[in-house]
């Protein structure tokens, strides 16, 4: 695991660019997994002024999203579909066939998981997977407690998770869904060739110590990353304020 301690968000959002830059200038056909949040805004941000310089060209590029709502439509403004949108991808010329986000308001919603876990499958898998974390330790809506083995899914939020995110819902927590579909922390692992994770802010750094340093436990899921081979990890200061090796550079 490859810790990168950025001095601020700005230079986070510069270093993950970058990554991703180079990944589809080296393979135009790259395969990008990609999270919500508001970590990811400006790594975005990045991207679309990448675009707009002619330097990244994502007509080939394809995307599978970490998780969506249960029972949101695509079209819901607090849904992860329509923040993808608003976010990157109407700024840049993604194919819209290329856009992969788990509906939400699919009935069938089991059968919705299968199929998605199917199509990142048939992509190959995903060359950089960026992720966040939650400040219990999340990733994707894998909350503490996640079976290290489980696959795309429908998922229980956890009430930290309903209260961190009720900002997005104009501060109520009442309003957000309880249930989601997230790709399993087994997708994750076994599909991710460079997992990227983007932590910034202190509300992270306890997450931050326990993923990096503590034990590989479900109670903080991010840990199971200690055993993928290809993890870049970039923090900016404050998240990374609790680490305790002196290593990183
Ligand atoms: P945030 O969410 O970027 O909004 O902090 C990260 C997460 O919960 O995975």
């Amino acid at each position: 695991m490859k810790i990168i301690i950025a001095e601020h968000y700005d230079e986070l959002c510069k270093l993950s660019a970058v990554i991703i830059k180079e990944q589809i200038q080296a393979k135009k056909d790259a395969v990008l997994g990609l999270p919500t949040g508001s970590t990811p805004v400006g790594l975005y941000k990045q991207l679309i002024s990448y675009y707009q310089a002619g330097e990244i060209d994502f007509s080939k590029v394809t995307t599978f999203n970490l998780d969506e709502y249960a029972g949101l439509s695509p079209s819901h403004p607090q849904s992860y579909n329509h923040f993808m949108h608003e976010q990157l991808f109407r700024h840049i010329n993604m194919q819209s066939s290329h856009i992969h986000i788990p509906q939400g308001n699919n009935p069938q919603l089991e059968a919705e998981c299968k199929v998605y876990e199917e199509l990142i499958r048939q992509a190959g898998g995903i060359d950089v997977q960026i992720l966040g974390i939650g400040a219990n330790g999340h990733i994707g809506f894998n909350e503490p407690g996640s079976d290290f083995e489980d696959r795309t899914r429908v998922v229980k939020l956890s009430e930290s998770t309903i209260q961190a995110n009720a900002r997005f819902f104009g501060g109520d927590p009442v309003l957000v869904p309880r249930l989601a579909v997230s790709m399993g922390i087994k997708t994750i692992m076994e599909f991710s060739k460079h997992i990227v994770l983007l932590a910034s802010g202190e509300e992270k750094a306890d997450a931050i110590q326990k993923m990096a340093e503590g034990p590989v436990t479900a109670d903080v899921p991010a840990s199971i990353l200690q055993q993928h081979n290809h993890v870049t990890i970039i923090a900016d200061q404050k998240a990374a304020q609790k680490l305790r090796e002196a290593s990183y550079s």
